[in-house]
């Protein structure tokens, strides 16, 4: 994958960059979103999720911290993610509480698609071969969302 700028005009195309993207990630695949409160990376992870046949309604797991979704048998044999674990650590306020959460555990883990809100608390301890993917959106208007996209 190579670096990509692209723009979205509404958080319905948010989702479908976030549904395209997914077709190229893996299992073990990290994907580190970076973005102000309300740049979209929670309708970003939506179009990730649809597009792995998962169902449920997706929110920032901001309480939570982690959610971890199970992707269908069906899908599971298209795509080789069995599980997609989405992250917010925008509560966490050390690395310790990410690891006492068991956060950790999930991240590079083979059959798991990682999707990270607020990844900045833990890039230091990431796996020195992370499969990671940066995307960077940034506000540009009320709708307008630039999202730069760099693989590691
Ligand atoms: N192009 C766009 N992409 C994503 N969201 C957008 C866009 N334009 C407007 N929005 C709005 O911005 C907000 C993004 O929310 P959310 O995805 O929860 O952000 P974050 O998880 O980054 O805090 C929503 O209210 C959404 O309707
Ligand atoms: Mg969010």
């Amino acid at each position: 994958m190579k670096k990509q700028i692209i723009i979205t005009n509404s958080a319905e195309e948010t989702r479908a960059l976030g549904a395209q993207l997914t077709q190229t990630f893996k299992g073990g695949h990290v994907v580190l979103l970076e973005g102000d409160l309300g740049a979209g990376k929670t309708h970003f992870a939506q179009g990730a999720a649809h597009e792995l046949g998962i169902r449920k309604h997706i929110t920032s797991p901001t309480f939570t911290i982690m959610n971890l979704y199970a992707v269908p048998a069906a899908q599971k044999k298209i795509t080789g993610v069995a599980r997609l674990a989405h992250i917010d650590l925008y509560r966490i306020k050390t690395l310790e509480e990410a690891y006492a959460i068991g956060v950790m555990d999930y991240i590079g883990e083979p059959s798991t698609l990682t999707l990270i809100e607020w990844p900045k608390k833990i890039q230091n301890a990431l796996p020195k071969d992370c499969a990671c993917v940066t995307v960077t959106i940034k506000v540009t208007s009320k709708t307008l969302r630039t999202f730069a996209i760099k693989p590691e």
